[in-house]
């Protein structure tokens, strides 16, 4: 396996860095039983898998900071017995060769060192409540400690969030992980012409659902970053449709929100487009209000703005175009004020990407007693989702022929020094070109 040891040890050096003293403890994630005897799929914990690159089950990183600083990874033990029914495990020392750790032993041996590591730390780096089990663990780590304060060994005094530090560091992408990014992207437009060509009247969602797949395990994703929405029709207006097994009708819009994990790393793309190729003018309409939506909240994404400002300026276009179209009456202001638009546009027009379909980071800055927490300002590196969209369902105040139009068109945008690089534009978009794709 070929793993960026330049990128996941300067990872961990920052953070030691950013930790000045103390310890950090960081665990992967648990495997869960779907059912006897058979599994979830496996999914490393992101903030785990930021620090480390090592994707098995069963680990633990510890960092220390200070004079002496080090890495240590704890994983399973080599075992043939087990290789020989689950696959290939590395065991403590290929690991720290092969993932360039200071240390590492058998996670066996995690409650015997830990207590070693921690005695007499000042500061303790944890994600405290994040699960029950380890939160217990770690309290129980405490206390052992705790209870040795007559021979003179001491339990750290402070217990500090690791991910209030890890997240400022995931919110900016690195050169690796950008290349990373556009790859899963171009992955997922792909799939996305691939489902235009392939959509016809009278098919099953999942007839297109399982072209998404087809085109991600083909490509080397390792797997869908979310479970895929693909709503045909009235669907489209359950914002997080999952089912996926309704039929496809004839003058229908079929709504696709699918993305791929490469890596590690999401692309979260979302197209909408006619069943049978050809928008109608009712859907030509809203359509093109959600696009011009989306062109304009795209032109918002660069250094000079704060986070809000693409949600600001989609939220413009379409208040306007609800009221040209009479889904919404009064002033532009008024309809902001009252929130009115919120019958047909409930959700916000983006979010961080990255490891996490949702990613880390904070959409608010700085956090302190004295100054209210402002948007925070947009740098470069940084990776958003623009998804503005459109939900009409059937009511007293809308003209029949927007009826269960759902819309939404999402990319995925990388923050540059001079604006902005839209690293989902293969995916046809313009009303043309969708139509051109599909004519294909
Ligand atoms: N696919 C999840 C989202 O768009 O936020
Ligand atoms: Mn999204
Ligand atoms: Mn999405």
């Amino acid at each position: 396996m070929n793993i960026n040891l330049t990128e996941f040890k300067a990872r961990r050096q920052k953070l030691i860095a950013s930790m000045s003293e103390g310890i950090a403890i960081i665990h992967t994630a648990p495997e869960v039983f779907r059912n006897r005897d058979s599994h979830y799929p496996f999914r490393f914990d992101s903030y785990f898998y930021y620090l480390t690159g090592f994707k098995e089950p069963e680990s633990v990183v510890i960092l220390i900071a200070g004079s002496a600083p080090k890495s240590i990874l704890f994983c399973r033990d080599k075992d043939i017995e087990r290789e020989i029914w689950d696959g290939f495990r590395y065991g403590a020392d290929a690991a720290r060769e092969t993932f360039g750790f200071d240390e590492a032993y058998s996670i066996n041996e995690l409650d015997t060192v830990v207590l070693k590591l921690l005695a007499n730390q000042a500061k303790l780096y944890f994600s405290l409540g994040e699960s029950a089990t380890w939160d217990a663990r770690v309290t129980a780590w405490l206390n052992a400690l705790r209870a040795q304060t007559r021979s003179g060994v001491s339990a750290p005094a402070e217990v500090y969030d690791l991910r209030q530090l890890v997240d400022e560091m995931r919110l900016y992408k690195s050169p690796y992980e950008i290349d990373l990014m556009r790859r899963s992207a171009n992955i997922a437009a792909n799939a996305h012409n691939r489902a235009m060509q392939f959509a016809k009247p009278n098919m099953m969602e999942y007839e297109v659902e399982a072209e998404f797949l087809h085109e991600f395990y083909r490509k080397g994703a390792q797997a869908p970053a979310y479970t895929s929405i693909v709503a045909g029709g009235a669907n489209a207006c359950t914002l997080h449709y999952s089912a996926n097994n309704a039929k496809l009708n004839d003058g229908d819009l079929l709504l696709i929100d699918a993305g791929c994990e490469l890596d590690g790393y999401a692309s979260d793309i979302t197209r909408t487009f006619p069943v049978n190729g050809k928008f109608s003018a009712a859907q030509k309409d809203i359509y093109t209000l959600v696009l011009t939506a989306q062109h304009a909240a795209i032109a918002q994404v660069n250094i000079a703005n704060h986070w809000n400002a693409p949600h600001e300026a989609a939220l413009d276009v379409l208040i306007q175009g609800f009221i040209d179209l009479k889904l919404c009456k009064g002033s532009k202001d008024a309809v902001l004020e009252t929130g009115d638009y919120r019958q047909f546009y409930m959700h916000r027009t983006g979010h961080w990407l990255g490891l996490d379909v949702h990613d880390a980071g904070e959409y608010k800055a700085p956090k302190s007693n004295d100054t209210p927490a402002q948007w925070r300002m947009l740098e470069a590196n940084m990776m958003l989702t623009v998804e503005p969209g459109c939900y009409i369902r059937p009511a007293d105040n809308v003209p029949e022929h927007f009826w269960n139009i759902g819309i939404r068109i999402e990319d995925d945008v990388l923050v540059t020094s001079h604006g902005c690089d839209v690293l989902t534009l293969k995916a046809a978009k313009s009303v043309a070109d969708i139509e051109d794709v599909m004519q294909r």
